[in-house]
């Protein structure tokens, strides 16, 4: 318990530090995918086209782009992240985008929630799986969910490459906290055997030639910092690496089953 305590409180502090520095002005309601891309087609296939007074639990909601998404398209949201100063802003994001009235936001560490049964329509997180025990939180998560068609929806760094283990081995010192683990097989096992069905799609197989290019050259600079790989992936369409990103998306498709696997992220949606 003392563990995990001074985790979520690395956890907070770190990515307060973050919060400190990001200009709220900048940031636009989404899910963060792109829709020219297999991430986007595949989540639009699970999301409900009418989110209208649906519910939505937002879990790790960081400065609450994806929680004010929701709203605006009509949902009503509770949305919980350990940061505080996260939080702050997710509010701001939410009042300046007139949403204030339908996003609950809360403080706090998703792992100790206590939920309401049967209630949300949709659970969603990025990037918050790979910090939480996931065997303790896919239940909480698979019973606050309403039982007819209740969806959960994850977006994860993924772990089944051999590539991956051996940089997190070798690069343990830019990663951004240190109980942050990619999602491994067993993780993906505990979505398969406790909802009635789960659909997953790797992605970022062939892009990943494009981080390693990139990653390659900031070794060479001496400039590798955590989020190093956002650069790549938040790249504008209409730039040379964003287009650059999108063909070799599209080339993935024709990789053998067996290599779909080995992307460097997973979509993960899951039915009650
Ligand atoms: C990589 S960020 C992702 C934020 C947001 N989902 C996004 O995509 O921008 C991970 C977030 O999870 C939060 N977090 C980590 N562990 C947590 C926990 N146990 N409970 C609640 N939030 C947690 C962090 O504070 C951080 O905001």
């Amino acid at each position: 318990m003392i563990m995990k305590t001074k985790q979520l409180k690395e956890e907070a502090d770190f990515f307060n530090s973050i919060a400190r520095r990001v200009n709220i002005n900048k940031i636009k309601p989404s899910l963060g995918l792109n829709t020219k891309r297999r991430e986007g087609s595949f989540i639009h296939k699970y999301l409900p086209n009418n989110l209208k007074n649906k519910r939505v639990l937002d879990l790790g909601c960081g400065y609450g782009a994806s929680s004010v998404y929701f709203a605006k398209k009509g949902a009503r949201v509770v949305a919980i992240d350990a940061s505080p100063e996260s939080i702050k802003l997710a509010k701001k994001l939410a009042r300046q985008y007139k949403v204030r009235d339908r996003v609950k936001f809360i403080t706090g560490d998703v792992e100790q929630l206590i939920l309401e049964k049967d209630t949300y329509d949709i659970v969603f997180g990025k990037a918050i799986l790979h910090h939480l025990t996931i065997s303790k939180v896919v239940p909480i998560i698979h019973r606050c969910l309403v039982r007819k068609g209740g969806k959960a929806i994850f977006i994860e760094p993924l772990g089944f490459s051999p590539f991956f283990s051996l940089y997190d081995r070798l690069f343990r010192r830019i990663a951004r906290t240190s109980g942050e683990l990619r999602l491994k097989q067993n993780d993906l096992s505990i979505f398969q055997t406790t909802f009635t069905n789960t659909n997953w799609i790797a992605v970022d197989i062939l892009p990943c030639l494009l981080y390693m290019v990139y990653f390659c050259n900031l070794i060479i600079k001496n400039d590798v910092k955590p989020y190093w790989h956002r650069k790549i992936y938040d790249a504008e369409d209409n730039t040379m690496i964003g287009q650059v990103h999108t063909l070799l998306d599209r080339l993935d498709n024709f990789l053998p089953c067996w290599v779909q696997k080995f992307g460097w992220k997973i979509i993960i949606c899951s039915t009650k």
